[in-house]
């Protein structure tokens, strides 16, 4: 495996490509290419924006002295993921004079990917996002295919819009000052790639725990490419999740409910973050399978296993109440007329959409703990 920077095209309708490598953070020249207008406006949160932003500012200002570059700095963290700092996010366009060939570059986690894009799709009805994820979660998953929003009390991203990035540049150097826990986070959303649809790179993932968890930029270059060709391929056929696309939620209707549930992660307390929950979420869809007859428990074992050697969570944590839990289920955005759609799977690598799945059957699986 080499350190060369990687680039995965994502085509369909609103093409763009994906560079991930290390020290693109730095690279003036990519980052003022993705740039049309002469209005930027950075949007980042205040653990990442110390660390990052004035790099990137200087680098673009650098390339293109003409630009005129605004900032906003939310609070880090899910709780911040809300109308309150979107409508700060707007004021910030207003004030730099935004116009509709404006930029605004969301550096950070997936937080401030969803409410960075959120806001640009909005602006003048939509300029242009370009991507700059800082957490492994956000480099494989979020920042690719459009999805922008902001949470709300009654439930998460249930306010938000369809709005493909201009380009995602991935500096896989910035992982190094991500804490452990949030790299572990991130590969959840890794592993899920393998349970849905590639029983080899789940096995590479069995494989390759120790390079991944330490860190290596090679495997996690790797993990990240690989991650982010099947969101490619997946999204590029379905950017409105009409269907396949929801195959991506594998483990995120359980996992969302006990986000709701817990009330998105406040700050220093023991919630799960999401990539957490999705590990959860995905041992309860693995068990809800079995106990549908549609896949063999030892599959649920298997990734149990996995989940724990990478240090995940695999069971809901204490105090939550199922029936709360399948309440924010209903909720869910997959849901037709009422009836609860889930992902759920036939094996490592076989996922399925599954309509009209009996409640009590998911109650049973929230109910019984290991
Ligand atoms: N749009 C989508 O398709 C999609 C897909 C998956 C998840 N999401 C959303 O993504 C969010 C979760 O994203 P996340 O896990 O990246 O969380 P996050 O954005 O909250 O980042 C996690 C923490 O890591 C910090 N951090 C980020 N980069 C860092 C770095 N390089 N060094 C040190 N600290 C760093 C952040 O400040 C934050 O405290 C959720 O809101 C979820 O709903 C969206």
């Amino acid at each position: 495996m080499s350190n060369a920077p990687r680039t995965v095209a994502v085509g369909g309708g609103s093409p763009y490509l994906i560079h991930i490598g290390p020290g693109l953070l730095g690279d003036g020249g990519l980052l003022a290419g993705a740039v049309r207008g002469r209005h930027v406006l950075l949007v980042s949160d205040d653990t990442v924006a110390p660390l990052y932003l004035a790099g990137v500012r200087a680098a673009l200002q650098d390339a293109r002295p003409d630009l005129k570059i605004g900032q906003h700095v939310i609070p880090a963290g899910e709780a911040s993921k809300t109308l309150h700092h979107f409508g700060g996010a707007i004021d910030a366009l207003a004030a730099l004079g935004a116009t509709r060939d404006a930029c605004v570059l969301a550096l950070g986690g997936g937080v401030v990917g969803d409410l960075a894009g959120f806001a640009a799709a909005c602006w003048m009805r939509g300029v242009d996002c370009v991507q700059l994820p800082t957490t492994l979660l956000s480099m494989v998953d979020s920042s690719v295919g459009g999805k922008t929003a902001v949470d709300i009390a009654q439930g998460k991203n249930l306010v938000g819009a369809f709005h493909p990035p201009r380009a995602v540049i991935a500096d896989t150097a910035a992982l190094r000052t991500l804490p452990t826990r949030e790299l572990r986070a991130g590969l959840a959303e890794v592993i899920k790639y393998g349970c849905i649809r590639d029983p080899l790179f789940f096995r590479w993932l069995q494989a390759e725990r120790g390079a991944l968890l330490a860190g290596d930029d090679a495997a996690l270059a790797q993990a990240i490419a690989r991650s982010c060709e099947h969101k490619a391929e997946i999204v590029e056929r379905d950017p409105l999740e009409k269907g396949e696309r929801a195959l991506l939620n594998l483990g995120h209707t359980f996992g969302h409910a006990i986000e709701t549930a817990q009330g998105y992660g406040a700050p220093g307390n023991d919630n799960l973050n999401h990539g957490e929950a999705v590990a959860v979420g995905m041992v309860l869809a693995a068990r809800l399978s079995a106990a549908l007859g549609m896949a063999d428990a030892a599959d649920t074992d298997t990734l149990r296993e996995l989940l724990l050697a990478y240090g995940l969570p695999v069971a809901i944590p204490a105090g939550l109440d199922p029936e709360a839990l399948l309440a924010h289920m209903r909720l869910d955005k997959k849901n037709i007329a009422g009836r609860l759609r889930l992902v759920l799977w036939r094996g490592i690598g076989k996922a399925e959409v599954v309509p009209d799945v009996d409640e009590a059957a998911v109650l049973v699986v929230l109910r019984a703990q290991p």
